[in-house]
């Protein structure tokens, strides 16, 4: 059984650093997977849970919140084949609601930030939250100028060629001549059910792969490099925010939408002004009943702080805005007969349980199959092989199973989970205090290293084009390709062999070949963080990749520092933010292993056999403005915000807000009728700042 988590204020603060560390690794990767490849590898449910974890534990060791590089951005950086455009504002998440008591919490939490009492009036639009792709829009002098997916938050693909694919309708070329000079329109581009089905149906009678879901279809189009493609599919977008803008356009949301709708977008027709909490939850269960019977997917309601003004004055926190919170519909779910359990193995040789189901539709969607996730899952849930159960899926993510259901006949027997591995035969152990159980063999184990080259190639990792899972198996079966190095020596390998040449095999041909040798040679030299990445060594997502390459800097440093005695090594490991001991010690075995070493090296020789090379990584900037670093003490009451706007403020731009004045305070903030911390900071030497000396030196 797995052990239900510490409460966050029971953690200490080392407990918290490893969990935080793993927490954000984790997330990091499913973000990459969700926003970079259009592939969840996670329920949103399980997502949200870890997020919440999260939050919790980062609420209770702030020190943590600020070294999360999570926090500074959202969703995947750009992929690599579109331009890069760079958000002038950075496009932001939304924090989530579940029950009506997060609602009720979200609106006291603004009324508290704004220093309102639970009785004023505080208005809010509800509008549906469209299950598609957020995208940026730039117009100027009321022409339309380029478009950009969300990316990272902070930069976003250009994907301007195949947004002019949509029809005036949905995308209008200009704005009224009443549009500021400058403004950036936000909303979602998402396809309708009827165009997805129609699509999928295009598809299936060409033979090519199906979309999932609606979401995945558009995300697909969207980013068709050619955007003739694009235009062979039908997109849609509803407008709903807003970005930079040059003057003002509106004082509410509300206004706004209508200047939108004014100028030719298209505005969700179900979108509500609301006066209270009690309207809003209504409009959540008005919403949530019509669901199926819109034209299109939605997985929540968004609730906004109406008024603009105060929208500013709440501003952000980390990934989302403090005015806006989305709602979560409750998954959808289906009953079907579980009829067999799978167990697959991953790269890191982890053994996964899925289950095959009878096929059955969930909420639009034909599922088969489903993850269990581990043993414990399976026992925690009690299921068994012949068993009914219920599975469900949220937004587009892969469907789980929630349970057998009760009063339906059972399946014979509990499930025996295997103790070698399915693959190789070799051991598969669980160690103690861990829920997964791996297989012993290594590389050694056919399906660890396919999984391992998948990895490698894949599109955050080595990303080279042209060698997807299909070729991977087939260069894995005709024993072309079994370690990273033979992907480089591919080419030459193939000249050499005059019988076994790859353009004569079935599905090649010599252009397919040729170009899969170009993408190979433009892969020869590689950044530090993928090349790390790439490498799939267990618990070392891009993140931890990412932390590793700028720690190090060059490849050579890095190798060497792992060598030195093993002490200094983990302590050196440990000591990079959010490195904790169980991902130093993965690192450290990866290397401890001669095979993995003569692998990474024989890689380096292969690349640079090629002209290559593994490039050095940048390192980290300091922060620019002028109270980063800076401790610093409100006192007594300011005029033109409440304290924890003030605090807010404060922490957004670096600076750490402290309770009381030591002499490593570096400004007190002195309001009216400020009382000892003023004289202690007197006494002390500590600079004081009026309320407007503050503002003036935050700018
Ligand atoms: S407002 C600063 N409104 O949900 C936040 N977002 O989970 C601006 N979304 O990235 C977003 N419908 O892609 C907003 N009516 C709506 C939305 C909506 C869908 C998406 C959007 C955003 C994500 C956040």
């Amino acid at each position: 059984m797995s052990r239900p988590p510490i409460p966050p204020d029971s953690l200490t603060p080392f407990e918290a650093r490893i969990e935080h560390g793993e927490l954000a690794d984790k997330i990091a990767r499913w973000d990459t997977a969700y926003h970079g490849a259009d592939a969840p590898e996670v329920p949103d449910d399980v997502y949200d849970a870890a997020r919440q974890r999260l939050l919790a534990i980062e609420a209770r060791f702030p020190e943590l919140a600020a070294k999360n590089p999570l926090n500074a951005r959202v969703g995947a950086a750009p992929a690599e084949g579109f331009g890069t455009i760079a958000h002038r504002i950075p496009m932001l998440s939304l924090d989530n609601a579940f029950s009506p008591e997060d609602v009720t919490e979200f609106d006291a939490k603004v009324r508290r930030f704004l220093g309102l009492a639970d009785d004023a009036p505080l208005g809010y639009v509800a509008e549906p939250k469209i299950d598609g792709l957020s995208i940026n829009l730039l117009y100027q002098d009321g022409a339309f100028v380029r478009a950009a997916t969300r990316g990272d938050g902070a930069a976003g693909e250009d994907v301007t060629a195949n947004l002019l694919t949509l029809p005036e309708g949905e995308l209008p070329r200009r704005l009224g001549t009443d549009a500021p000079a400058l403004i950036e329109i936000r909303g979602e581009v998402y396809m309708s059910k009827a165009d997805f089905l129609a699509l999928n149906a295009r598809q299936e009678a060409a033979g090519d792969k199906l979309f999932a879901n609606p979401r995945n279809a558009a995300a697909g189009s969207l980013r068709q490099l050619d955007a003739k493609i694009t235009a062979g599919r039908r997109l849609s977008l509803f407008a709903y925010a807003m970005g930079d803008a040059s003057a003002p356009v509106a004082a509410s949301h509300w206004d706004y939408l209508e200047r939108l709708r004014a100028w030719g977008f298209q505005v969700n027709p179900l979108i509500q002004r609301c006066a209270s909490v009690t309207e809003l939850l209504a409009v959540f269960d008005r919403i949530g009943d019509h669901r199926a019977q819109l034209g299109y997917d939605i997985d929540g309601v968004v609730y906004k702080v109406d008024s603009l003004e105060l929208q500013r004055r709440l501003g952000f926190v980390s990934r989302s805005p403090r005015w806006a919170i989305a709602h979560k519909f409750p998954a959808e779910q289906a009953t079907t007969l579980l009829e067999a359990i799978e167990i697959q193995v991953g790269r890191t040789g982890a053994l996964t349980p899925v289950a095959r189901l009878t096929p059955v539709n969930v909420g639009g969607v034909v599922v088969s199959n489903a993850t269990l996730h581990n043993e414990d899952e399976i026992a925690r849930k009690g299921v068994r092989v012949g068993d009914t159960v219920i599975v469900q899926r949220a937004g587009d993510v892969i469907p789980q199973i929630v349970g057998a259901v009760a009063g339906k006949p059972r399946g014979a027997a509990d499930f025996v989970f295997p103790q070698t591995c399915p693959v190789c035969g070799a051991h598969a152990v669980r160690p103690e205090g861990e829920v997964i159980r791996r297989c012993t063999g290594g590389l050694t184990c056919a399906a660890q290293a396919k999984e391992r080259l998948r990895h490698f190639v894949s599109r955050n990792a080595f990303d080279i084009e042209g060698l997807g899972e299909k070729n991977i198996e087939f260069l894995w079966d005709k024993e072309m390709v079994r370690a990273p190095a033979a992907i480089f020596r591919l080419e030459e390998a193939d000249r050499a062999s005059p019988l076994q040449k790859l353009e004569n095999f079935e599905g090649w041909g010599k252009r397919s070949t040729e170009k899969l040798f170009d993408s190979i040679r433009a892969r020869a030299t590689m950044g530090l963080e993928r090349f790390i990445y790439g490498l799939g060594i267990r618990q070392v997502g891009e993140a931890t990749a990412k932390r590793l390459a700028r720690h190090y800097g060059t490849l050579e440093h890095w190798r060497d520092a792992m060598q030195s005695g093993n002490e200094e090594a983990l302590a050196e490991l440990t000591s990079i933010e959010d490195i904790g001991p169980a991902v130093a010690k993965d690192v450290l075995d990866f290397f401890a292993e001669d095979h993995n070493r003569a692998a990474l090296d024989d890689l380096v020789k292969a690349m640079q056999a090629l002209g290559g090379r593994v490039e050095e990584a940048k390192r980290i900037e300091a922060s620019a403005s002028a109270v980063a670093g800076k401790a610093v003490v409100f006192t007594g009451t300011l005029t033109t915000m409440t304290r924890p706007e003030a605090k807010a403020r404060a922490e957004a731009l670096g600076a750490k807000v402290v309770g009381s004045v030591s002499k490593k305070t570096d400004y007190v903030v002195v309001g009216a009728d400020a009382g000892s911390k003023a004289a202690e900071a007197a006494k002390l030497g500590v600079v004081t700042l009026s309320e407007q000396e503050w503002l003036d030196l935050i700018g």
